[in-house]
C-alpha cells in the first residue's frame, strides 16, 4: 500500500510516498521548514504545503516527537507547550483533508527498524534509542511495540548531579557543550548502562544523526547487551509512520 509517511521534528517536516510492503521510498523526500513558533495550527498548515506539493489524498502516516495516546498529544518536551491535550490525529486530518494517522517518532522509526532495518525477525526485548534534540525510545517484546515509552526522560545520577538522559547525553547537548566523542561516549555509556541494568534488553538499537558516527564514541563503554546501528537511518520515522498508518488502516 502506498502512503505518505511525514517526520515532524523540531528543525524540519520531511516526507515521502513509501511502499509500505517494501519500505521504499515511491518519491523523492521533500522538506520544510517547521515554522516558529510551532503551535499546532502553525505545524498543521505547513503539513498541508507538504501534502499539496506531492498532490496526495490517500492516507497520511506521522511521526511526532510527543506521546501520542489515541491521536492525542500528552506531553510537549521540545516541542510547542500548546500541544498538550491536541488531537493531533484530528486537526492533521481536518487540515489536510486526508486521513492522518500519528504516533510516536521513535516508536515510527523502531517499526521501521524491526521490519526493514537492525531488529529485523529479532525475538526478544528490542529497545530503539534515537539521539537527536531529545532522546526518544521504541521498546519491542517479541516484535510487538510497548508504544509511548519516554527513555529518554530517565533520571540518571551524575557527576553533576541528577540529570534528565536527554539533557545529559542528547546530540544537542554534544554539540551545544561542545563534548568530545571520548566524553560523549563516557555519558552514552552511563545511561545504556543504567537501561540495561534495569530493563535487560536483548539489543539495542542506536539511531539519529550521532549513529552515523557510532564508531567514534563506542569504545568507551561496556555492555554485556547486543548492541547495533541503525540501518535505515534518517529516513526510519518517514517509513515506520506510513507502516504504522497502513497498519491501522488494516484494522479498520
Ligand atoms: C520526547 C519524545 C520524543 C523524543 C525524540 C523527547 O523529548 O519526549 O516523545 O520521542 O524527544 O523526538
Amino acid at each position: 500500500m502506498q502512503i505518505l509517511g511525514v517526520d515532524i521534528g523540531g528543525t524540519g517536516i520531511k516526507g515521502a510516498i513509501v511502499e509500505t510492503d517494501t519500505g521504499e521510498l515511491v518519491t523523492e523526500r521533500k522538506r520544510i521548514e517547521t515554522p516558529r513558533p510551532a503551535t499546532p495550527e502553525a505545524v498543521a498548515a505547513t503539513l498541508k504545503q507538504l501534502v499539496d506539493q506531492f498532490d496526495w489524498k490517500g492516507p497520511i502516516g506521522c511521526g511526532f516527537p510527543a506521546t501520542i495516546h489515541h491521536g492525542v498529544a500528552f506531553t510537549a518536551a521540545n516541542i510547542d507547550a500548546s500541544w498538550v491535550n491536541t488531537a493531533v490525529d484530528s486537526l492533521f486530518t481536518e487540515t489536510t483533508g486526508c486521513e492522518c494517522f500519528v504516533i510516536n517518532d521513535a516508536d515510527a522509526a523502531g517499526i521501521c527498524e524491526m521490519k526493514f532495518g537492525a531488529g529485523k525477525g529479532r525475538n526478544g526485548v528490542v529497545m530503539l534509542l534515537t539521539i537527536g534534540t531529545g532522546i526518544g525510545s521504541a521498546v519491542f517484546i517479541d516484535g510487538r511495540l510497548h508504544p509511548n515509552t519516554e527513555l529518554g526522560h530517565l533520571i540518571l545520577e551524575t557527576k553533576h548531579g541528577s540529570q534528565k538522559a536527554e539533557h545529559y547525553c542528547s546530540e544537542r547537548v554534544r554539540v551545544e557543550k561542545d563534548l568530545g566523542w571520548n566524553k560523549f561516549g563516557r555519558r552514552f555509556g552511563r545511561f545504556l548502562n543504567r537501561l540495561e541494568f534495569l530493563f535487560n534488553p536483548d539489543l539495542f538499537i542506536i539511531g539519529g544523526g550521532v549513529s552515523k558516527k557510532f564508531d567514534r564514541f563506542s569504545d568507551n563503554f561496556t555492555l554485556r547487551t547486543e548492541i547495533k546501528v541503525a540501518e535505515t537511518l534518517n529516513q526510519a520515522g518517514i517509513i515506520g509512520a506510513a507502516v504504522n498508518a497502513a497498519q491501522k488502516k488494516s484494522e479498520n
